[in-house]
């Protein structure tokens, strides 16, 4: 029977490592929605374009061909061909992501394809900013993940061996840009429970989130 789990939240909130888990765990598949902003900007970066130019901006994104990995243990992904799953995170895309995933149109390109993906995986496990609200309103279970921002800069320095301080404030930068836009995707749905992860291990999350699953 069809599973759709959206978890959205803002980053260093657990939601990769919570939402793999998941799908392992309902034998379903996996969505990084994040990592397809990522890999966009990949591409504009790579082309050299102007960040300020919506139009080159959603140009580079029309011609880019998307490889989209969706095994929660392994999801790897490609961009014209290359695999980009370190360069994705790197500090380069870091910078840039917020304002390609800014421009409408390359919203409604990413929201289209994650909307085929969902349709085509029966059990799946989708992760970002939107999904409650946006791309999978009609999920089985919509959660929204929080922490407070310093157990998010602390989650996140560990992971990339960054400056505690500085990860901090690129957060902040970050989810201020997101929360800043006109259709604001950081907007929580009325209908997601919200898990505030704050001293909560991924063992403890990832069961409670099982237990709404299946209650
Ligand atoms: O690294 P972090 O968990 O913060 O972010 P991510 O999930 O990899 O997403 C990177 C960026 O993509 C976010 O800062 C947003 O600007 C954008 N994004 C979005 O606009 N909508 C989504 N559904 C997912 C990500």
């Amino acid at each position: 029977e069809r599973c759709v789990v959206a978890v959205d939240g803002p980053s260093g909130s657990g939601k990769s490592t919570v939402s793999r888990r998941l799908a392992t765990a309902i034998d379903g598949v996996y969505l990084d929605t994040g990592a397809m902003y990522r890999a966009i900007t990949w591409a504009v970066l790579q082309a050299g374009a102007d960040l300020q130019d919506a139009d080159a901006i959603v140009k580079i994104a029309q011609e880019t061909t998307l490889s989209i990995g969706t095994d929660p243990l392994a999801p790897r992904f490609r961009v014209n061909g290359t695999d980009v799953d370190a360069a994705i995170r790197g500090p380069e895309v870091t910078g840039a992501v917020s304002a390609v995933a800014a421009v409408p149109a390359v919203r409604a390109m990413l929201v289209r394809l994650q909307r085929e993906i969902i349709s085509a995986a029966p059990r799946i496990v989708v992760e970002g900013r939107d999904i409650a609200t946006v791309v999978a309103p009609d999920a089985e279970l919509k959660v929204y993940l929080t922490a407070s921002a310093a157990a998010r800069a602390q989650r996140r320095s560990a992971e990339d061996a960054t400056d505690v301080a500085a990860t901090e404030a690129d957060l902040n930068r970050r989810d201020q840009l997101d929360s800043s836009r006109a259709a604001d995707p950081l907007r929580q749905a009325d209908d997601a429970v919200t898990v505030d992860t704050t001293g909560m291990g991924i063992d403890e999350v990832v069961a409670h989130l099982l237990s709404m699953l299946n209650s």
